[in-house]
């Protein structure tokens, strides 16, 4: 019995594009695993704060000399980072806001991106720690960054699939349902990503 992570970055609710794609690909992870776990961080609801002092205070101290302040500000850190460690699997939604990930999807890289914890660095370079794990990144855009003259402007997948690689989780799955703002491609944009699933 597998366990998945649903990571949803859009405040979007119901309407969401990169959500629904998200459920299909989670549907279809369950038709393979029927006894999957999933775990849903909503990121729009339960935000992680933009890296402040305290923050990078309790990351660079070590542990044996936190302070209560140091235990408050790394917490949520930590619990990010032991979601991800207690899944098999993630699902990533991902709606592209100008160009980029949401502000909330960066402040959740940037809380998990730990030093001697996720990541580690070596004689050879860094060395992801998070490893084992496969991922799955549902990615909304309007416009279409797959082919065509757009694809130099997409910076979400290129910067999900490095942080993500950078942590170690190198079986990175990318699905894209693109062109919600092209008139003659939004009507079947969704299911045209559904179908373009492979697990
Ligand atoms: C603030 C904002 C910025 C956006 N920036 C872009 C963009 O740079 N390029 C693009 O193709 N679509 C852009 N879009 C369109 C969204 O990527 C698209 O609506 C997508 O479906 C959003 O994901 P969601 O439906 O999961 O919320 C933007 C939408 C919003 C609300």
């Amino acid at each position: 019995m597998s366990k998945i992570l649903n990571i949803i970055s859009s405040p979007r609710g119901e309407a969401s594009n990169s959500i629904k794609l998200a459920n299909a690909i989670i549907e279809r992870l369950k038709e393979q695993d029927p006894g999957a776990a999933v775990k849903t961080h909503n990121l729009a609801t339960q935000p992680f704060p933009h890296l402040e002092e305290a923050h990078l205070n309790a990351f660079f101290t070590p542990v044996e000399q936190h302070t209560d302040a140091n235990k408050a500000a790394i917490r949520h850190s930590n619990e990010a980072i032991q979601e991800i460690m207690d899944a098999d699997v993630l699902v990533i939604g991902a709606p592209m806001y100008n160009f980029g990930i949401s502000s909330v999807l960066k402040s959740w890289f940037d809380h998990i991106a730990r030093a001697g914890i996720t990541f580690k660095y070596t004689a050879n370079g860094p060395e992801g720690l998070v490893t084992g794990k496969k991922a799955y990144v549902a990615v909304a855009t309007g416009g279409v960054y797959s082919s065509g003259d757009a694809v130099a402007y997409d910076f979400v997948v290129p910067y999900i699939k490095t942080m993500l690689g950078f942590i170690g989780i190198t079986d990175v799955t990318i699905v894209r349902a693109e062109g919600f703002a092209v008139a003659d491609l939004q009507g079947a944009a969704l299911d045209k990503a559904i179908d373009s699933i492979v697990l």
